[in-house]
């Protein structure tokens, strides 16, 4: 039977859209794979420090896809004042990204302990910006770090940044293992998560053997992905659609050392029409991708519609030197948006 499933068009909080010749070939490309909203991080070169830096990079992307609505992130700091914090809020500014030192593509500026952060954590929460956090322990840390437990070992520390923030918003970005999910599940209405298609997916094993399914946090254990399919099946409204989509260029990953990304832009409400159908829970992939990320970013509804259609389609090889997720493999669905 044919199955056609009518929904939203996808709100994706947590996109990587770059810079130059690169932001031009992959902006165009997010309404294609059915988003209409995206929330874009501030990890560029160099990254997005201010309001102004915001709306420059904004009109920017706007330049690229006047359809599309983009929702700005600035990198935190520590430096970042009161004035700077109300302004970013006055100007748009949604959540400000928190990187640790040192832990994905363009943290160098990251942090390197909450500290120094807490007169920052203070005004976010008293002018309601959103806390968006890439959870991972840096290896300087003196607590036998690895790729594999990096997630699991910062949680005490998100633990603690609640406790002592219990009305700042976070949310624990593209969540990769079950200590994650029971921590989300555990805490506050004020905390959140965003999942990922391809944490969806992958297991150790994927990246392991091919670098195109390298991303930071990597996938973990069957386990793992096993609680993150779990919530999705649930319908649990603490977590949401945050693609994560890295695009990096074929020589930075076809190498010995390759980048961390992977890019889902292109067909991003496929990969999941296809995941939630074999997983038996297509019905929930319209919460997940339009409902709960809005709801807590109190956002009103996107008026764009995307059709998923159960026909089978390949995914191509690249998209101007970017391969795709699963390039080359058989999706389930192919989709029409209405532009
Ligand atoms: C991201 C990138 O390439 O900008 N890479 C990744 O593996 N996810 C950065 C990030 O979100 O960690
Ligand atoms: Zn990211």
């Amino acid at each position: 039977m044919e199955k056609t499933l009518i929904i939203p068009a996808a709100d994706d909080f947590h996109v990587h859209l770059r810079q130059g010749d690169l932001l031009k070939n992959v902006v165009p490309l997010v309404i294609s794979g059915g988003a209409a909203r995206v929330m874009v991080m501030p990890n560029t070169t160099p990254p997005v420090y201010t309001s102004l830096d915001a709306a420059d990079y904004k009109s920017e992307l706007q330049k690229s896809a006047p359809q599309t609505e983009f929702l700005m992130t600035m990198y935190l700091k520590s430096t970042l004042t009161e004035t700077e914090i109300k302004a970013a809020k006055n100007n748009g500014v949604l959540a400000l990204k928190l990187y640790p030192k040192g832990v994905t593509t363009n943290s160098e500026e990251g942090v390197s302990g909450f500290e120094d952060l807490y007169p920052v954590f203070e005004n976010m929460q008293e002018y309601g910006l959103v806390l968006s956090i890439h959870g991972e322990l840096p290896y300087d840390t003196g607590q036998n770090i690895c790729v594999m437990n990096a997630e699991e070992k910062f949680l005490p520390y998100l633990t603690k940044l609640h406790k002592d923030f219990p009305s700042l918003k976070i949310v624990l970005e593209h969540v990769s293992s079950k200590a994650a999910v029971d921590f989300i599940k555990n805490s506050g209405p004020e905390v959140a998560a965003t999942i990922t298609p391809h944490h969806l997916e992958l297991t150790v094993d994927d990246w392991a053997r091919n670098f195109h399914n390298y991303c930071k946090p990597v996938a973990k254990y069957p386990e793992d992905r096993e609680a993150l399919r779990q919530v999705v099946i649930e319908g649990n409204s603490k977590f949401f659609l945050g693609s994560d989509s890295a695009p990096h260029l074929k020589s930075k990953k076809d190498i010995a050392k390759p980048a961390a990304g992977i890019f889902t832009t292109p067909l991003l409400m496929v990969y999941l029409a296809d995941t939630f159908d074999r997983l038996g829970c297509l019905d929930k992939l319209k919460d997940f991708s339009s409902t709960f990320g809005r709801t807590f970013y109190d956002l009103p509804e996107n008026k764009k519609t995307i059709k998923l259609i159960k026909e089978e389609q390949v995914v191509p090889d690249e998209y101007n030197g970017i391969v795709p997720f699963r390039a080359g493999e058989i999706l389930s669905f192919r989709i029409e948006v209405d532009v």
